[in-house]
């Protein structure tokens, strides 16, 4: 099985973005964290970060991974593309957030990907990256 965890736009500012929102660590923490997590999954696993809604689209129509872990950070309350692109892919997908992006901003409740996603992680920080590939190695081994 291949997870490709894909992150959105400042995702990869991580420990230097809002600490006490985002936390302390880096995104080469999370990374880290990710692929230890897959070692122990029998997994196999691509970690990819774009600033840009097109390089998403474009990394989510290229994609052989048979599950997605998606936090498409800004672009959640936005992006009508990545939401289709999701659609058009037709791969299981959780998203995730690191913060309670239902406890913030009223702009932060709305998911445009949502409805193209099996579950969401919200508000478990980088755990939430972990829970997600639990979430999908269950349901692809089901
Ligand atoms: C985020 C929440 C979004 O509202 C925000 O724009 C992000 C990160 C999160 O992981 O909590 O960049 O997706």
């Amino acid at each position: 099985m291949k997870i490709l965890v894909i992150n959105g736009p400042n995702i990869n500012l991580l420990g230097r973005r809002e600490p006490g929102i985002y936390g302390n660590r880096s995104y080469g923490d999370l990374c880290s964290m990710i692929r230890e997590h897959a070692r122990e999954k029998d997994v196999d696993v691509e970690i990819f970060q774009s600033n840009h809604e097109g390089a998403l689209v474009d990394k989510l129509q290229e994609t052989d991974a048979d599950g997605i872990v998606i936090n498409p950070a800004a672009y959640t309350h936005t992006s009508i593309a990545i939401l289709d692109a999701l659609k058009a892919i037709g791969i299981p997908a959780v998203e995730v957030h690191i913060s309670d992006v239902n406890g913030r901003e009223d702009f932060r409740k709305i998911s445009y990907v949502r409805p193209a996603c099996i579950d969401s992680v919200i508000g478990c920080g980088l755990e939430g990256y972990l829970k997600a590939m639990d979430i999908l190695t269950e349901k692809v081994n089901r």
